[in-house]
């Protein structure tokens, strides 16, 4: 019994490592040693299969080979290691060996000690291979969840030239780059995601299971805006023909052992059997393909996230019944999906499934699914932590730069990198302005739009508000100040924003303008019965005895002054009365003159031509006026 049992699982596992090493792609990006000069170059380097690779951007570093703990399989902090780099200086790149520990620890450690990146040493010659992540060790989901930094594996030669040029004192820096990670064909990213509908395989299908929750939103919006092209699969295996007929082969399959999947508790007396896994997974095979056709493919997102929730083995509700509930909470045509799954009983192909198998096949650059979970998008299998920001930054980078769709903008996928000493970028911190702005394909230094009001320069060393409205903005950069509920401005709206100093003050606008005393300087106030007091941006005049000072006049005059008026009202009479006469005349005048001049015209004209008979002039004569 016991040995059938793991002849069983063993020609599982050998048809599975068998396709392994048969066409098994590696997912590289692509890396750049920029100094020193003598090994300056490009090589290839393995996405690790954790860690959050920066998937359409690039980053730079100094690489750092320690003195100790080469394999990073200790924390660094028992050697008094330390990877923070310097405020202002590159990011470290470790550069650790292979072997002893799990690849996953040795950046898990490279972390902690303040790594950005870490670069792991081949010990074979060999092709390249992908780290991924252990599977038994049961104190790697705690670290693995919280690795952040990307990994890359280099070939062993390229690690003993780093070393070399490293133990040479030489500061070697390197730029790691995954723009071109992902391929960008067209202006819809295609997407693929391997899954499996068994909640209680451990680590891995908890992550998967997370993701799949967390991604629903953003994958929704994405397939909703025609950005993208979801397509979900499933992974399964055949029992060997010698095997068909045993209890196991049995338990684990349908269709007389045609398709398969692992004992979910690995247990087949007990609890569910592999069986059940499949009839799910092609149960929701079928719902995607239902909703496909009635073009709301996302619905499929709905259907999974609803089914973990309301379906789990766990509550023993991992079923049909479940399954039917959830299908019709969605308005999806049940019968349609049942058509659609065929007899699982039958001696027959299963179309579905059958596809599900030749699709597990790599093509091209894709390369055959072998781990699960596994991410294809635009044709390439990616690498890296299977969490929401990591992912999208991975189909974000499928679009041609400046057409990705605003969900790839929006906080999900911001690199945060501004939060980092503003990026490097421009900033006024008084006003809280700043040039940097996070994307996904890393930060930006670009003047900002603040209020309507657009600021212009190199968004680096400097920004300066520029056009109408930027007097609103941090007073235009200009002189600015209040005192005794007065407040004066330098900036002239407008001027666009010129810095000039208001009348009664003077100075360069910019820094200070400063209080010009009228008084002193004899400007205003200066006749015999005025008395003059300056004040801050002005001055104040007053009038000996019964007179009022006309400050556009600068003078006193007698405060009687409607006499004034009405005689000023007298002449402004005549005067109007005048001009009105004048235009008149002016107007007869201009008539008189004017019809004057046209007979006299007319007489001259007339000696040359006959003038009623216009019409006939020729033709080249009344092109002279057309
Ligand atoms: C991982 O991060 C979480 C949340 O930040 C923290 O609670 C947990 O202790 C971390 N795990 C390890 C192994 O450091
Ligand atoms: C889903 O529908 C689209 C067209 O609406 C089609 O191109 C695609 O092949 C369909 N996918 C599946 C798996 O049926
Ligand atoms: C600056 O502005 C940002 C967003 O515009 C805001 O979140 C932040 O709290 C502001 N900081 C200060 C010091 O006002």
């Amino acid at each position: 019994m016991e040995l059938q049992r793991l002849l069983l699982l063993g020609f599982l596992f050998l048809y599975v490592v068998q396709v392994a090493v048969a066409k098994f792609v590696v997912e590289k990006n692509s890396l750049t040693v920029t100094s020193p000069e003598k090994i300056k170059g490009n090589h290839d380097s393995a996405i690790g299969n954790f860690g959050i690779p920066q998937y359409g951007g690039s980053m730079a570093g100094a690489v750092v080979y320690p003195k100790d703990n080469r394999k990073g399989c200790m924390e660094f902090d028992r050697f008094g290691i330390s990877f923070q780099s310097k405020p202002g200086s590159l990011p470290t790149f470790v550069l650790l060996d292979r072997g002893d520990c799990f690849f996953a620890l040795k950046v898990w450690n490279a972390q902690k000690a303040g790594a950005s990146a870490v670069l792991v040493a081949d010990d074979v010659e060999e092709a390249l291979i992908t780290m991924d992540t252990p599977e038994e060790d049961s104190a790697a989901p705690k670290y693995i969840e919280n690795i952040t930094i990307p990994s890359a594996l280099i070939e062993k030669s390229f690690g003993e030239t780093l070393k070399k040029a490293i133990n040479g004192e030489d500061m070697v820096n390197i730029n790691l780059d995954w723009r071109e990670a992902v391929p960008h064909p067209d202006d819809r990213v295609e997407y693929e995601l391997w899954t499996n509908s068994n909640d209680e395989c451990g680590v891995k299908c908890d992550m998967l299971m997370e993701f799949v929750k967390d991604f629903k939103g953003p994958a929704q919006i994405l397939e909703k805006g025609g950005y993208t092209q979801f397509t979900p699969h499933y992974i399964t295996w055949y029992c060997p023909q010698a095997f068909t007929l045993t209890r196991q082969c049995k338990s684990q399959c349908i269709n007389h052992g045609r398709y398969c999947a692992p004992d979910p508790e690995q247990d087949f007396s007990s609890g569910y059997n592999g069986k059940d896994v499949v009839i799910e997974n092609l149960r929701q095979l079928c719902v995607f393909r239902v909703a496909n056709e009635s073009k709301k493919p996302w619905v499929w997102w709905d259907y999974v996230t609803d089914f973990q929730i309301r379906c789990p083995m766990k509550e023993k509700k991992y079923n049909k019944e479940c399954a039917d509930a959830v299908i019709r909470s969605l308005g999806l045509d049940g019968q349609k999906i049942e058509n659609c799954m065929g007899d699982p009983n039958a001696d027959v192909d299963n179309p579905v499934l059958k596809e599900e198998q030749d699709a597990q096949i790599g093509k091209g650059s894709r390369g055959d699914v072998t781990i699960l979970p596994t991410l294809v998008v635009n044709n390439r299998q990616y690498r890296g932590k299977l969490a929401k920001g990591a992912v999208l930054k991975a189909i974000c980078s499928g679009f041609e730069e400046t057409t990705e769709p605003a969900v790839c903008l929006s906080g999900d996928v911001e690199t945060n990198e501004c939060l980092d000493n503003n990026g490097g970028c421009w900033q006024d911190k008084v006003a809280n302005i700043t040039a940097c702005k996070d994307t996904f394909r890393g930060r930006v230094c670009e003047c900002p739009l603040v209020d309507g009001v657009q600021f212009k320069g190199d968004g680096y060393s400097h920004c300066e508000a520029s056009g109408p409205g930027k007097c609103n903005i941090n007073n235009g950069g200009c002189w600015h100040d209040a005192q005794n509920g007065h407040a004066y401005s330098a900036c002239l709206d407008s001027e666009g924003g010129k810095c000039q100093c208001p009348s009664g003050f003077r100075g360069d606008g910019v820094k200070s303008c400063l209080d010009i005393d009228e008084c002193k300087e004899k400007k205003a106030c200066q006749c015999p019965e005025c008395s003059c007091k300056n004040t801050w941006g002005s001055y104040d005049c007053t009038c000996n005895g019964d007179l009022l000072y006309i400050r556009d006049h600068d003078t006193c005059i007698s405060k009687s002054a409607t006499e004034v008026g009405s005689a000023w009202t007298a002449v402004w009479v005549i005067i109007i009365g005048l001009a009105i006469a004048a235009a008149g005349a002016y107007v007869v005048y201009k008539y008189r003159l004017r019809s004057y001049m046209d007979s006299e015209i007319r007489a001259i004209m007339s000696q040359y031509m006959p003038l009623d008979s216009q019409a006939e002039v020729p033709n080249h004569v009344s092109g002279d006026h057309a």
